[in-house]
């Protein structure tokens, strides 16, 4: 078997996870919850998103939380950007990285950004010329690629014309997005192989949700493939506004110890992320759902 020396842990937690909570909390609590993480030795916190108010409120906060938080000269804060109002607005808040998304499911696509799958491309497109030209980097993600809550299962060919042509725009990485965790290891390994015969493997990352429970296993299933970079959210934060059923992100704590113990370096304080998701778990009124979290709760 053959795993990778280091991978690269990718923090959604503050747009991916916190874009679906009920809770509403102060863009303080998010600034803190993004300053803890930029502690704990990633490269990339994915901040907010610059969407719809009308469509998901829980970001709202954008602007504010780019002013306050605190950024480190090393790590880059990424946003969400739907369309060129996102970007123009996004562009205000002076972000270095902009990540624009579309999916492999045509009725997911409506329900996410209403527009069809190629009418997404084509407004992609636009934004991501314009970020690149001002030396914003753009980064990739592709929904529901091992299912679709509306379709069900979804052919990896479609997931791989949407890579390219993500790819073909510039897009520095891509991101795989298992959205609503259907997924199980040996078709998520399919799915990346077929994806990686346009793209070359280190410029694909992972990214599943532990709806059923399968999320580490399709990770470890992936990264045999050559898979380098994987999203996480910091406590299992998460889920998604327009996937029913979507429960969280993987947990970047379990991730971490899983790849501690296979002896793959990823420059990350596991115990800092440790305590950043029980930092935010408080403020929502419940425990991480990460399995590692209760080692700190019980010692
Ligand atoms: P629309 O309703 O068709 O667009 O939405 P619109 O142009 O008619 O705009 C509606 C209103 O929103 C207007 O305001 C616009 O000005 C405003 P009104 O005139 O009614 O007062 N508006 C904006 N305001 C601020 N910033 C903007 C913006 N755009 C429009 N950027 C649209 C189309 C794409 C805007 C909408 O569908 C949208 O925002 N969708 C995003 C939904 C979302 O964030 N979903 C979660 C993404 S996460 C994901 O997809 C999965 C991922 O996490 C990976 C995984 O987990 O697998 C990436
Ligand atoms: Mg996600």
């Amino acid at each position: 078997m053959k795993f990778p020396k280091a991978i690269n842990v990718y923090e959604v937690g503050p747009r991916d996870g916190l874009q679906n909570e009920s809770v509403n909390l102060s863009a303080s609590i998010k600034v803190k919850l993004i300053n803890k993480l930029s502690e704990c030795g990633f490269s990339s916190v994915e901040s907010t998103s610059f969407v719809s108010p009308r469509w998901v409120p829980q970001m709202s906060d954008n602007a504010q939380v780019m002013k306050l938080i605190k950024r480190y000269k090393n790590i880059n804060y990424p946003v969400l950007v739907p369309n060129d109002k996102g970007l123009e607005e996004a562009l205000k808040s002076n972000i270095d990285t902009i990540c624009i998304f579309s999916t492999s499911s045509e009725s997911f696509s409506k329900k996410n950004t209403n527009s069809t799958v190629d009418e997404s491309l084509r407004n992609l497109e636009k934004i991501s010329t314009k970020a690149l030209k001002l030396g914003v980097r753009v980064r990739g993600y592709i929904s529901c690629v091992l299912g679709c809550p509306y379709e069900g299962k979804i052919s990896f060919k479609d997931t791989r014309r949407i890579a390219k042509s993500l790819f073909d725009m510039g897009c520095y990485e891509i991101s795989l997005g298992d959205t609503v965790g259907f997924g199980t290891p040996i078709e998520s390994r399919e799915m990346v192989e077929e994806v990686a015969k346009d793209i070359p493997i280190d410029k694909l990352a992972a990214h599943f949700h532990d709806t059923y429970g399968q999320a580490l296993a399709n990770l470890y299933s992936v990264i045999q493939s050559g898979i380098t970079t994987i999203d996480s959210s910091v406590g299992g934060l998460g889920g998604c506004p327009y996937a029913k059923g979507a429960k969280g992100n993987v947990a970047t704590e379990d991730v971490l110890y899983m790849l501690s113990g296979m002896g793959i370096e990823t420059g990350i304080n596991i115990k800092k992320v440790i305590d950043t998701a029980w930092f935010i778990f408080k403020q929502l009124g419940r425990e991480p759902s990460s399995r590692l979290a209760f080692t700190k709760k019980n010692n």
